[in-house]
């Protein structure tokens, strides 16, 4: 079967289309970002929506987030979460993070979204040695050759039942092509490898299409 490239994009904006208009807190956080010149790197429409689903479907009450940008995933979670409930997020990068906590004082859900401005394994660690409260699930999303470092804290930082979500594993399917070594394939290889066989974890890797190309989310249920 061949698809037309230009197809998975109309696709997406069709669905969008179906559906009601985004909220405003999300375009006006996308606007912002685009304007302040963060990349455009973020989550698509579907996949927020997808991510905020998660959230809802869990009962999440507390959502860690590895990699912010300027908080449009963030955002995305905290509107599912209860009114106690609260996404940590951390970003390494001031510029993004200061773009994101503009984005979360605009936002009526912005109150449940904690920005840490710090180097994620570095935040992460402390909590774990602080022996934080445990968090229903976790979305890595930051820089890809961290991935299983991201995957083994979040892990330790889980329960049994909670959700550890890693985007980007597929890469336009670069994952299975041995030629390619860059470290953001080889980041999205090893955390799969590694979740894949982790006797806590129960995985599944969805490869999706649409406006952000070829590419896939991991979903891993931690067990008992
Ligand atoms: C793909 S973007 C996150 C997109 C965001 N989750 C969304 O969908 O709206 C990755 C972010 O991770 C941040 N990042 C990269 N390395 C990091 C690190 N070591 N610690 C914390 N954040 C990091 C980058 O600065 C960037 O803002």
């Amino acid at each position: 079967m061949t698809t037309d490239p230009a197809t998975p994009l109309a696709v997406d904006q069709f669905i969008v289309g179906l559906q009601p208009a985004l909220p405003d807190d999300i375009v006006a956080a996308r606007a912002r970002s685009e304007a302040a010149g963060l990349p455009a790197i973020g989550v698509s429409s579907e996949q927020g929506r997808f991510l905020s689903l998660l959230v809802a479907a869990t009962g999440a009450r507390r959502v860690l987030e590895v990699g912010t940008l300027g908080g449009v995933s963030a955002l995305w979670m905290a509107r599912s979460l209860p009114e106690a409930g609260q996404v940590h997020t951390i970003e390494v990068e001031p510029a993004h993070a200061r773009i994101a906590q503009e984005n979360f004082s605009a936002s009526p859900h912005g109150a449940r979204c904690v920005l840490h401005l710090d180097e994620a394994a570095k935040a992460l660690a402390r909590w774990v040695a602080q022996g934080v409260a445990p968090f229903d699930l976790a979305f890595i999303d930051a820089d890809k050759k961290n991935n299983v470092r991201y995957a083994e804290l979040a892990l330790a930082l889980a329960r049994p039942g909670s959700l550890i979500v890693v985007d980007n594993v597929i890469r336009s399917g670069r994952i299975i092509d041995v030629a390619c070594t860059d470290e953001n394939t080889q980041g999205a290889r090893d955390v799969l490898s590694w979740m894949g066989s982790h006797p806590r974890l129960a995985l599944a890797v969805l490869q999706t299409v649409g406006e952000k190309g070829y590419d896939g989310f991991a979903v891993a249920r931690v067990q008992a």
